[in-house]
């Protein structure tokens, strides 16, 4: 019995359906893969804050913004098609994430020289990456609480970028629903689930998948400030682009005192 599917001119015709270009170069991916996970897969960086493999799609940062087909859209939730033309390194596709990018730096209170993530801060490593040097749009200077109400960890809301890994972490992994996002627009923020609104009265422990997954310096594990000096941190040694994934600050210390050792 012939195996329609087996037919060499049938393979060469799936394996073209199964890929696109991104710049140029042919990725191809699986069924059901979004451009993100494609381009991922085959080694090649699209600059990221909101996505993480493993975990379900956001698209809230659009710092992955790229062209497909001549539509602009986020690679993490756009599905890989075959035959898109995707555009990411173009002149205009690096300035949209420009913009974005300093759009984040204002709308919360980054002060990179200060920040305890700073050489392991996904929102750092990336501004680095795509070339971003001054500020563009007014500081906002929100006024935002800080949460020390835990005993294991600082809660600091200037810091956060609303990425939502860490609600989708304790949401998705942690089976816990320890974080949630309230409001809207500008209004939005990060809330725990305690009628106190504070952090130390949930139940969220430094065993969650939730503590490691800040890719800035929101959640913040304490006693461990300044272990790992400035210029040896993850991103001290390696850009993101070949580093990966989003940093963690606890990962990137581990790492740090391994390579010390
Ligand atoms: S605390 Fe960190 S992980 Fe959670 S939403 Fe804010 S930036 Fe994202
Ligand atoms: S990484 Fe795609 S929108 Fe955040």
């Amino acid at each position: 019995m012939t195996d329609a599917h087996s037919t060499p001119s049938t393979d060469s015709a799936s394996a073209e359906r199964s890929a696109f270009t991104l710049d140029g170069r042919c990725i191809p991916f699986a069924p059901g893969e979004t451009i993100m996970d494609a381009a991922l897969a085959a080694g090649v960086y699209i600059p990221h804050l909101c996505h993480k493999p493993g975990y379900a799609p956001h698209g809230s940062c659009r710092v992955c913004v790229v062209r497909a087909d001549g539509r602009e859209l986020s690679a993490c939730t756009a599905p890989a098609l075959a035959g898109l033309k995707v555009e990411s390194e173009t002149e205009d596709i690096h300035a949209l994430r420009l913009a974005v990018l300093q759009m984040l730096f204002v709308e919360g209170n980054h002060v990179c020289p200060a920040c305890e993530a700073s050489g392991a801060c996904a929102l750092q490593a990336v501004a680095y990456h795509c070339g971003m040097l001054t500020p563009r749009f007014p500081q906002r200077f929100p006024q935002r609480a800080l949460d020390a109400s835990h005993p294991d960890f600082i809660l600091d809301h200037n810091r956060c970028i609303l990425c939502e890994l860490c609600v989708r972490a304790s949401r998705d992994h942690d089976r816990k629903r320890v974080f949630a996002v309230s409001g809207r627009g500008i209004a939005s923020r990060l809330i725990v689930d305690a009628p106190s609104g504070r952090l130390g009265d949930t139940s969220f422990s430094s065993e969650d998948e939730a503590a490691q997954v800040c890719p800035v310096g929101a959640i913040l594990l304490r006693r461990r400030a300044f272990r790992v000096p400035i210029g040896k941190r993850r991103y001290d040694l390696a850009p993101i682009s070949r580093t990966g994934d989003v940093a963690t600050q606890l990962q990137a210390e581990l790492e740090a005192e391994t390579l010390d050792t």
